[in-house]
């Protein structure tokens, strides 16, 4: 058997991990060399590179790589993205990389209660894979894309830019996806980063909803947004949300346990650009 090593990625290795990762399309997310150059970065100053990504290497060559994340506010630790070289697969290089990568999620934060990859719908041919490794899917989040047009005749809500002030009346909102989970730095984070919104009920001045919007450069035109909300206002803090973006188009993620907001992004002509599975495993069952 050919001896793979799996080990963090050295600094002088972006372009090698980066052409590996580039084979894993259309079964993970897209990335133009700048867009992952600026997710290396960040995760170079965060100190994520050395403790969460991998490389597995045969004979100094990368032919796979891992990209990981640790979900503090859930206790969950993500296998963010995987992927082998084509030429190399079937050979257990992927099975390495993910129990390395549970090892290193364990490392980073030893309470973790929790792993969980995403699979995307169309690549069903990894759902057997991680299910050997013992993962169970238990969701689905959707990528809905659609017309990024106002909606309310009558608005109920008050927006206003977010302020640090807000934080903790933020945490109490629903996310709409596992990884929007909130917690307090990241709502930080999001908050300096600007572009972050609160909405309240006019009538009783209650804090019902928090968005996000992200001009992001894969996607042209387009505004991503992600939210989280009081229960019973989702669809109202959608809507109002649509009323902040400036592009044409807008890109919402939802997980499937919102079913009133997703009814309502479909009645409203919003399309499945994408979807993923989530698959979870408990940290007992680690191999
Ligand atoms: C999914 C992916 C990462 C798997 O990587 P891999 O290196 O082929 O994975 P492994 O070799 O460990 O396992 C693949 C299969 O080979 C078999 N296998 C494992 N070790 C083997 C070995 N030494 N010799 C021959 N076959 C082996 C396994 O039984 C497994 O079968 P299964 O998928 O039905 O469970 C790879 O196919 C890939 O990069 N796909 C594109 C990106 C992608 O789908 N990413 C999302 C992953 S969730």
């Amino acid at each position: 058997m050919t001896e793979t090593i799996v080990r963090p990625p050295r600094l002088e290795e972006r372009g090698s991990f980066y052409q590996v990762y580039d084979t894993g399309v259309p079964n993970v997310d897209q990335l133009t060399f700048d867009g992952f150059s600026r997710w290396w970065n960040r995760s170079k100053v965060q100190g994520d590179l050395p403790t969460l990504w991998r490389v597995a290497v045969v004979k100094d060559k990368i032919v796979g790589v891992a990209i990981n994340a640790v979900l503090d506010s859930l206790r969950w630790g993500a296998i963010w993205e995987l992927v082998v070289d084509q030429e190399w697969r079937n050979k257990g290089i992927g099975t390495s990389l993910v129990q390395e990568s549970e090892r290193a999620l364990l490392k980073r934060n030893p309470n973790l209660t929790h792993f969980v990859v995403g699979v995307k719908m169309h690549n069903p041919r990894a759902i057997p894979f991680i299910e050997r490794l013992g993962y169970g899917i238990q969701s689905l989040v959707l990528r809905l894309d659609g017309d990024a047009i106002a909606t309310l005749p009558e608005r109920n809500l008050d927006v206003n830019i977010a302020r640090l002030d807000d934080i903790s009346t933020l945490l109490h909102l629903i996310p709409d996806t596992y990884w929007g989970h909130r917690d307090h730095n990241m709502l930080e984070f999001s908050i300096r980063g600007g572009n972050c919104y609160v909405m309240r009920e006019r009538s009783s001045n209650t804090v019902v909803g928090f968005v996000r919007l992200e001009y992001d450069q894969e996607h042209e035109d387009s505004t991503v947004i992600t939210f989280s909300y009081k229960p019973g206002y989702g669809v109202e803090v959608v809507d109002a949300a649509i009323e902040e973006v400036a592009t044409k188009k807008a890109i919402f993620w939802v997980q499937d346990r919102h079913e009133d907001i997703l009814d309502h992004f479909y009645a409203e002509g919003f399309k499945k650009a994408e979807a993923e599975f989530v698959a979870r495993k408990r940290v007992r069952n680690i191999l």
